[in-house]
């Protein structure tokens, strides 16, 4: 059967866009696949974390996966520390990796900024950790959102190489999962930047944790434009904000742009934003509800996260023991 992996970092609140980008798509994929969800702590640390708010906020990413209908029963669900295999198989794929092919990282570039020289060598290294974690499962399905795709491509390059220098067929071919619409929910206070956890602005983002009034307010207050919804989504071109919300709509509605559209044809942002409002309060208030109730009890979900540690380690294990020994480590 074919492998699922993916993951997310606990850093700040979950939102919109990581329930309609990611947890979503991750729930319909454990019908079919042998999924395996991971928090990815260790990434989280290549920027400084304080280490209560780390803590708290993987308890919260942890219940935000569950709430969102990710189920530790049929899944993995763990946090990345907890399995020791991840660390060493990134060190030996700092080992595989050539500087060049991370020199070409348009997310360290972004993330760094020109401050390179100050950047921790971890954010350098994060794509040969993030290799290791897909590889560890031999997971060849991995859904992520279009900034992740190099990231995947230096993966695959990671597992060619190691392979053909090892002369082993190890480790399978990766395939990005690319997901529906609506998997870039744009900030709602700017319609070209991604809806982000690190935006200063809680008004730019719908957070998890948002009561309905809250979440209200946020799309009331959302930028938009003076005209009304054309008939066809692709007339939206060069309005990014209208179709930032027409792509949200259509995602939390499942349905097509083109369906949002021709429901709204003619209509301007006053009347589309309350039914936008009442279809996202009624579509995440399971979640945010569930969510709510699974972060009062914290130790259920530690528990939770230790069970799927072990059985991660059971996967992960013997595929490490089979790289050592390509390797030539002695056992
Ligand atoms: N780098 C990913 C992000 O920031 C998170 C991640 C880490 C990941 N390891 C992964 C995603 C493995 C998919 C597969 O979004």
């Amino acid at each position: 059967m074919d492998r699922v992996f993916s993951g997310a970092q606990p850093t700040g609140n979950m939102h919109l866009g990581n329930y309609l980008g990611a947890f979503r798509n991750w729930v319909r994929l454990q019908d079919n696949y042998e999924c395996v969800y991971c928090i990815v702590d260790m990434h989280a640390i290549t920027t400084f974390q304080d280490p209560k708010t780390l803590h708290a906020q993987t308890i919260e990413a942890a219940a935000a996966y569950i709430a969102s209908g990710v189920d530790p029963e049929k899944s993995v669900l763990f946090n990345q520390s907890q399995v020791g295999e991840h660390a060493e198989l990134a060190w030996i794929f700092n080992c595989v990796a050539r500087m060049g092919w991370l020199n070409r990282m348009t997310q360290f570039k972004d993330k760094a900024g020109k401050n390179r020289e100050k950047a921790s060598v971890g954010l350098y290294v994060y794509p040969n950790l993030m290799a290791a974690d897909i590889l560890l499962y031999k997971a060849n399905r991995v859904p992520v959102g279009e900034d992740q795709k190099q990231h995947l491509e230096l993966a695959r390059d990671i597992a060619q190489k190691f392979n053909h220098d090892f002369g082993v067929e190890l480790f399978p071919e990766i395939e990005p999962v690319i997901m529906g619409e609506a998997t870039r929910v744009m900030s709602l206070r700017n319609g070209q930047n991604k809806m982000s956890k690190s935006d200063p602005s809680d008004g730019s983002r719908i957070n998890l944790t948002d009561d309905q009034d809250t979440i209200a307010k946020k799309i009331k207050k959302a930028k938009t434009d003076s005209e009304l919804l054309p008939a066809k989504a692709e007339d939206l071109a060069g309005r990014p904000e209208a179709i930032n919300l027409v792509s949200i709509y259509a995602a939390l509605g499942d349905m097509s742009k083109d369906e949002v559209c021709a429901q709204f044809e003619g209509k301007g942002f006053g009347d589309f934003k309350p039914a936008l409002t009442e279809l996202a309060v009624e579509k995440l208030a399971p979640v945010t509800n569930e969510m709510a109730k699974l972060m009062k009890d914290p130790k259920h979900i530690e528990n939770v996260l230790a069970d799927g540690a072990v059985r991660a380690k059971a996967i992960a294990a013997p595929v490490l023991a089979e790289v050592k020994a390509a390797i030539g480590f002695v056992r």
